[in-house]
């Protein structure tokens, strides 16, 4: 930070970087679902950012503006990646266009440009978001207009979406740099009636540890979410390769970052892994969605696809894992249709020889249904709905659960 700025009171990133090269470092601010704050922030780790805060649904980090192109080809996890331009207290409407002001938003946004502004606020003063919306605007204007030396913008050019989170009294702007949520893949145009979220999909695969040599089966696929996910993952595709961002209309990123970004994710894509997903669901229709879903996302060589009742999956011998999304009875089947399916799976499930077994619901009553206490439960989200992802790892007779895992499963046992 500039020593201009050390006596300001506003956490400004980039009042002095108005000659900003790519090479500087940025704050950036990944958001999730509740509950996949950690798998994000490690993805971010090993994209090589440094992390530098968590709170629920948000992980902040920082980078060079490269990271927008590589985080949004790669991060598995988070729903939107945002360029954080600034934080400071804001418990009027004063402090808000104040701060707002001192924000130099010409090095971000041209005079043709569309800058709409959309945000949240919890738990403070300034609680209506459309006044909130309006000062920010009427602020970013004002600064534009004395850079500029106009007073109204046609906002006909590159649209860049203006985001602002209000927290106990702190507001946070941010430039959007998705666009369409990270979550859209683009391999998925038709989904059955209840799809999960791609990213939380691919959650539940990372907590359930894939491996190269061990079959991972979604006996209820629908459109097969799981098992895509699962295969992108362990053949090291970008899951970001197959769509657009946002950031790729903004003028201060060259396209040769872009360009750059997606030829390391093509370089280390690893399609020669042996792993293998089986995707299967009861209903012939879902199975034939799940297949062009496949083959849209170019696993076809990873994925099996086929009809089949969950109640009837053999082993074949062979090392598996099962991770799924059964009906929860919110979408579909009844509460008592989905307790006898709950029970019947136990049942079955768990006399697969030496298989692991995780499974995602809202089903407060599962492991009763299930017939059998999980492992480990953590709590997760899909969407608004609260769910648990019900861990069973089948181990030899006369071994123990790791302690770092029994100490996870007490602990979250107690926070869900
Ligand atoms: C909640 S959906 C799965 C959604 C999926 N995870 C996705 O992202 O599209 C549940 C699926 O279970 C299937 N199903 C219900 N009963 C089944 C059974 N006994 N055996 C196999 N599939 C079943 C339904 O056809 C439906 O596609």
């Amino acid at each position: 930070m500039g020593s201009a700025l050390c006596s300001c009171p506003f956490r400004v990133y980039s009042a002095d970087r108005v000659k900003g090269t790519m090479e500087e470092s940025y704050t950036f601010v990944a958001t999730c679902l509740f509950g996949l704050e950690r798998l994000v922030r490690e993805e971010i780790e090993s994209l090589g950012y440094r992390h530098l805060s968590t709170m629920d649904g948000r992980v902040e980090f920082s980078g060079d503006l490269s990271a927008i192109a590589r985080c949004s080809l790669w991060l598995r996890c988070a729903e939107r990646l945002y360029l954080s331009l600034g934080s400071f207290p804001a418990r009027s409407f004063t402090e808000l266009f104040d701060g707002t002001e001192t924000l130099p938003w010409e090095r971000w946004i041209g005079k043709n440009d569309a800058f709409p502004v959309k945000g949240h606020s919890v738990k403070s003063r300034l609680a209506s978001v459309p006044d909130c919306q309006s000062i920010i605007k009427k602020a970013v204007v004002r600064r534009l207009s004395r850079t500029y030396g106009i007073s109204w913008f046609p906002e006909e050019g590159t649209r860049f979406q203006i985001v602002f989170f209000l927290l106990n009294d702190t507001v946070t702007l941010m430039i959007d740099t998705s666009g369409i949520p990270l979550h859209k893949r683009g391999y998925r145009p038709a989904a059955g009636i209840a799809p999960l979220r791609e990213t939380l999909a691919c959650a539940m695969v990372k907590l359930s540890r894939p491996r190269e040599d061990v079959l991972l089966w979604d006996p209820f696929c629908g459109s097969g979410t799981i098992p895509v996910e699962a295969a992108l993952l362990m053949t090291q595709t970008a899951p970001g390769l197959l769509r657009s961002f946002a950031a790729e209309d903004y003028p201060w990123i060259p396209g040769s970052v872009w360009q750059d970004a997606r030829a390391e994710a093509r370089d280390i894509a690893c399609p020669d892994t042996s792993f293998e997903a089986y995707a299967s669901d009861i209903d012939g229709e879902m199975v034939r969605i799940a297949e062009e879903n496949i083959r849209r996302a170019g696993m076809q060589n990873h994925v099996r696809t086929f009809r089949r009742d969950a109640l009837s999956i053999e082993t074949g011998g062979r090392r598996g894992t099962i991770v799924c999304n059964p009906p929860y009875g919110e979408r579909m089947m009844t509460p008592e249709e989905v307790r006898s399916l709950y029970r019947k799976m136990g049942a079955h499930f768990l006399s697969l020889d030496r298989w692991q077994i995780y499974v995602i619901s809202s089903d407060e009553t599962f492991e009763k249904d299930f017939g059998r206490k999980a492992d480990k439960v953590r709590k997760l989200y899909n969407g608004m709905i609260p769910c648990g992802f019900f861990q069973y790892f089948k181990r030899p007779s006369g071994t123990f659960m790791k302690q770092d895992d029994a100490e996870d499963s007490a602990r979250e046992r107690q926070t869900s």
